[in-house]
This record gives C-alpha cells, sequence and structure tokens, in this order.
C-alpha cells in the first residue's frame, strides 16, 4: 500500500447488509483458553487482524499446535503442562492484549520468557498487570523505560505448579486486560484469586472462561476464579466485531441516504457505549434479533442518516465505549453544537495518545477543538472541509479517519494507512465496495 491514502467525498451514502470479522478480544481470548485446554477446540469467525495473528503465533512458539483455514482456526491444546519454553522473545506486535494476558498465563509456568512488541506496545504501561502479578508471586522485570517492555517471566521462580499465591486485588483500573491477566494468573494459583474494577470493564473472559470449565464467580465490580481447575476443549463461534462495526455505524449516520444493516454483531453491554453515545445525539440505531451465541449477546444493526447534535459524555460511560473515541470524536465534528469527553484519561495509553491525536487531526480538518487533560471539548458545525492527517500508525485513528474523509467536503489524506490491518484488513475494500469512492490501489 502507498504511504497515504486518499479518501474522497462519498457521492452515495450507504445502503447495504454487512457482516464483520469476528471480535478481536474474544477471539484472543478463544485462542489463548483453548491453547491452555486438553483436546481440540474449533474456533469459527476468529479474527485474523495482525493483533490475532500475533496470540496464535505467540502460542505455537510455545509449542501448541494450532492450523487456520480461512477464518476457522483448530487449536490442539495439552493443557498448561504442554506449554513449552520459547526459543527467542515472543514478539506481541502492536497487540496489548497478546502481551498482558500472556503476562499473566506466563507467570504461572515453569520456564523463562521474555516478551516484546513494537514501538507502540513498548511504550504503553505494563505495571499495571506486573505489579499485581508479582503480588501472586511472579518473578517478572521489566527491560523498558518506565516499567514498559520488553518483559523477563522467569516462571521458574515463582511459577512451578501451585507455587502462584491467590490474592485479592482492587485495581486501580478499570481494565478488561488487567483483569484477565490476573484471572489467567489465578488459575494456576491455590484458591480463589480475586479482582474487584473501579468500573466494570468488557467481561469476554468472564463469558468465555467458564465454557472452558473455569470456576467463575462474578458479582458486580468483583470476580473470582478457582485456582488449580484444569480447562477442557470447546468449540466457539465469535460473533461479529462491535468496534469495527462502530466506524461503518458511524459512515450511515453521517452519510445522507444511507439505511444500513450490520449483521451478527457482538452486542454485548459492556461494549456498546458507543450506540447510547450516538443515540444521545440524536443517532437513529435500532437492534433486531438479539441473541446469545456462545453466552454472548449478538444481534443486527439497522442505523440511518441522522442529523446529529452535540452531546457530553458522562464519564460513566467511558469504559464501554473506550475503543469508539476515534469515530465519536469524528461524529461530534460533524453534529451541531458543543460536544463534550471527560474522565478518559485511559485514551492516552492506547495503541496511540488518541486525545492528542484526535485533537491534532481535527484541527487539521478545521475543527475547532480543545485538548483536556482527560478529554476532548468538541465545536461541531454540521460539517467538516477536509485535509490531511496523520494515523500515527493506529489502527482506529486510520478507520475513523477514513469516515471523516467520506463525510468531509473536499475530502481526507491519511498518512500510514496500512495499520488498520491490525484490526480490521480488508476495511478499504470494504469501504470501496459500499460507498463506491475509489481509493487507487490497495
Ligand atoms: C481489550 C481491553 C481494552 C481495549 C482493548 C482490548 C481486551 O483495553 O481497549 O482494545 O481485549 O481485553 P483495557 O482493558 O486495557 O482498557
Amino acid at each position: 500500500m502507498s504511504p497515504a491514502v486518499t479518501i474522497p467525498p462519498a457521492q452515495y451514502g450507504v445502503r447495504s447488509e454487512i457482516r464483520m470479522p469476528g471480535d478481536k478480544s474474544i477471539s484472543h481470548r478463544a485462542v489463548m483458553f483453548a491453547a491452555l485446554a486438553e483436546g481440540e477446540s474449533c474456533i469459527q469467525n476468529c479474527s485474523l487482524g495482525q493483533d490475532n495473528l500475533s496470540t496464535i503465533k505467540a502460542f505455537q512458539s510455545l509449542g501448541v499446535n494450532i492450523v487456520r483455514q480461512d477464518t476457522t482456526v483448530v487449536v490442539n491444546g495439552r493443557g498448561w503442562e504442554g506449554l513449552q519454553a520459547p526459543t527467542q522473545a515472543i514478539y506481541c506486535g502492536n497487540s496489548g492484549t497478546t502481551m498482558r494476558l500472556l503476562s499473566g498465563i506466563l507467570a504461572g509456568c515453569p520456564f523463562t520468557s521474555r516478551l516484546d512488541g513494537d514501538a507502540s506496545l513498548r511504550r504503553r504501561p505494563m505495571r499495571r498487570v506486573t505489579d499485581p502479578l508479582r503480588l501472586m508471586g511472579a518473578s517478572i522485570e521489566s527491560e523498558g523505560e518506565e516499567h514498559c517492555a520488553p518483559l523477563r517471566i522467569n516462571g521458574q521462580q515463582g511459577g512451578q505448579k501451585g507455587t502462584l499465591k491467590a490474592i485479592s486485588y482492587q485495581s486501580p483500573v478499570a481494565s478488561a486486560q488487567v483483569k484477565s491477566a490476573i484471572l489467567l494468573a489465578g488459575l494456576r494459583a491455590e484458591g480463589q484469586t480475586t479482582v474487584i474494577e473501579p468500573e466494570r470493564s468488557r467481561d469476554h473472559t468472564e463469558r468465555l472462561l467458564p465454557a472452558f470449565g473455569g470456576r467463575l464467580q462474578v458479582q458486580d465490580r468483583t470476580v473470582s476464579v478457582e485456582g488449580g481447575t484444569p480447562l477442557h476443549a470447546q468449540d466457539v463461534r465469535v460473533p461479529g466485531d462491535f468496534s469495527s462495526a462502530a466506524f461503518f455505524v458511524g459512515a450511515a449516520l453521517l452519510l445522507p441516504n444511507s439505511e444500513l444493516c450490520v449483521r451478527d454483531v457482538g452486542l454485548n453491554p459492556t461494549r456498546t457505549g458507543a450506540l447510547e453515545i450516538f443515540r444521545a445525539m440524536g443517532g437513529w440505531i435500532e437492534s433486531y434479533n438479539e441473541r446469545d451465541v456462545c453466552g454472548e449477546p449478538v444481534g443486527d444493526l439497522v442505523i440511518r442518516t441522522s442529523a446529529l447534535h452535540g452531546a457530553e459524555i458522562d464519564a460513566a460511560l467511558v469504559v464501554r465505549a473506550i475503543d469508539e473515541f476515534p469515530i465519536i470524536a469524528i461524529a461530534m465534528a460533524f453534529a451541531q453544537g458543543t460536544s463534550a469527553i471527560r474522565g478518559a484519561q485511559e485514551l492516552r495509553v492506547k495503541e496511540s495518545d488518541r486525545l492528542h491525536v484526535l485533537a491534532t487531526a481535527l484541527e487539521a480538518l478545521g475543527v475547532e477543538v480543545e485538548e483536556l487533560l482527560d478529554g476532548l471539548v468538541i465545536q461541531g458545525k454540521g460539517r467538516i472541509r477536509g485535509g490531511t492527517v496523520q494515523s500515527h500508525g493506529d489502527h482506529r485513528i486510520a478507520m475513523a479517519l477514513t469516515v471523516a474523509g467520506l463525510a468531509s467536503g473536499e475530502g481526507v489524506v491519511i498518512q500510514e494507512p496500512e495499520c488498520v490491518d491490525i484490526s480490521f484488513p480488508g476495511f478499504y475494500h470494504m469501504v470501496q465496495d459500499l460507498t463506491g469512492v475509489n481509493l487507487g490501489k490497495l
């Protein structure tokens, strides 16, 4: 792909029916739990974004047999005892979920391993997982600055079966990655390990781990796991990724004459805060056929073009919309009136500093925006001009800016556009198919 992609204004609205690739968070967990289980698990509609490939390769390097045919992934687990010491550092690429959940797993394995990632992942905070894992008796050193990756996990010093200590941990951050890392280490501890969160983060681990035999208890913001329980194989069908769908929801709201149906998409309430935000802005979004697939709520969304107005985001909604702020900010720029996002300082430690990157991009597109320590104030004028912007290698920023380009007056040129492959290979092709725009050679 060329170093930049030009997104021209779309001539038509989106009127179609689409399906999203498998949910990234659930795909990571399905592969990980299957790798720790005894037997053959078949995972259908698995995400094949680069982040999920990082997880698959990580477990292959730990000796787990994983074969992939299209979006079906078959994992032959041999239990925790089947994991073997990797011969070199495990490269987690851009994936925070891979590195943080794997830290919890490797803390309970009797060998030494080293986890590394790309420049973005090396900047992300790891102390939020290494602190609680050390409390459990794990020996972890961070080789980067400021407690960051690379991480060295000396499993033989603290991780022989039964030598991790069960803890009750009050997490200072609402983070599903932190919660899941502790619960996974808790599977190798004696007794019950408990995590209490300040707000309830996405609960895919709590929903999926019991299907593999994990013994969990959930009450409000508190989750406990029973140590020493072996996992067994389980087939999983992964729902469509809500976070990927959010870009097309945004496009359908903003482009005139749109009516879009997104089928079979995950509608887990710990993830769908963006729907509440779009609706509070005047967005027309309905859900149909709500049902349960492998313990996860799934349904079809129908979205129509809507005249959006500004909204203030309640801080309590932030964790349930944490990955959707790039597209929410773009929708706010196209709305009429002032919008404010507050209590969202976590956005500074995502794949990029999303508050700063969004503020800079919106300014470059002619939007009046104020960057707060924990949020953004955006003056929406109902339209934006266009311009040249940087994705900073952040997949969700690139996809949100693509929607901005489609709805803009003059188009948007996005630098470093290929990063969409991190979660959504095929994104630009879907945009071309849906809107008829020509994005050149992809
Ligand atoms: C994820 C949890 C979230 C989210 C990330 C995926 C997961 O991060 O932003 O994209 O799969 O558990 P935090 O839990 O750190 O907020």
